[in-house]
């Protein structure tokens, strides 16, 4: 596919940068509809800053402290996007709360990946969460953000997983993300081929 015609999607790391890297190699394929153009951390030392610059993807650090408050740096954000033309903002792992200043300018167009079968265990430590209520099933889900307070908008994809008598927290971890990193280049596949429709709170894939 032709580099002009695929879909510009930036993403907002804080850390690792695992799904990052799912993004990355999903977009090194000719035939995926969609090509991170920007990483953008909150953080200085974030691995999936380095998985960037080794994909030769322009990776940079917006430092939350330059900012008089949350508002200013999420307007900071979507101007670095804005500038680049994206189309499509998808947050890895980013882990801070956006404000309706940055949701709004990127209405169904800004995705995040969680690792739960949301609306359950929402926020932080979701698999810490899952193992304290005994959950027998939890997973991963890719969906729109909006202004809802964390982990809300409207469900793209999910896959479940099963929690084991044994498991900790790392190895449920890794469970989810095994199934994180397939998600995540699924759903923007789907976006970019114009195939979600949203009514509501649901999303239909045609
Ligand atoms: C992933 O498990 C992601 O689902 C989670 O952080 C991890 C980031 O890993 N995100 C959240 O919990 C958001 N509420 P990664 O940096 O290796 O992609």
């Amino acid at each position: 596919m032709p580099a002009g015609d695929r879909l510009r999607v930036g993403v907002l790391v804080s850390g690792r940068g695992s799904n990052l890297q799912a993004l990355l190699d999903a977009s090194s394929r000719p035939d995926y509809p969609a090509e991170v153009v920007v990483v953008i951390s909150d953080r200085e030392r974030a691995a999936a800053l380095d998985r960037a610059r080794a994909a030769g993807v322009e990776a940079l650090f917006v430092n939350p402290k330059d900012f008089g408050d949350r508002e200013a740096f999420d307007l900071a954000l979507v101007s670095e996007l804005t500038t680049r033309r994206v189309g499509l903002v998808c947050n890895a792992g980013f882990m801070r709360i956006l404000s309706p200043a940055y949701t709004r300018a990127f209405a169904g167009r800004a995705m995040n990946i969680h690792p739960s079968l949301l609306p359950a265990f929402p926020g932080l430590h979701a698999q810490r969460q899952a193992l304290d209520h005994g959950a027998k099933i939890t997973g991963a889900t890719v969906h729109f953000v909006d202004d809802g307070p964390v982990d809300t908008g409207p469900i793209i994809l999910q896959a479940s997983v099963p929690v084991e008598p044994d498991d900790t927290e790392e190895t449920l971890s890794a469970r989810i993300l095994a199934q994180e990193h397939r998600l995540y280049p699924e759903a923007v596949r789907l976006f970019a081929e114009g195939r979600l429709a949203v009514v509501g709170r649901r999303v239909t894939i045609r």
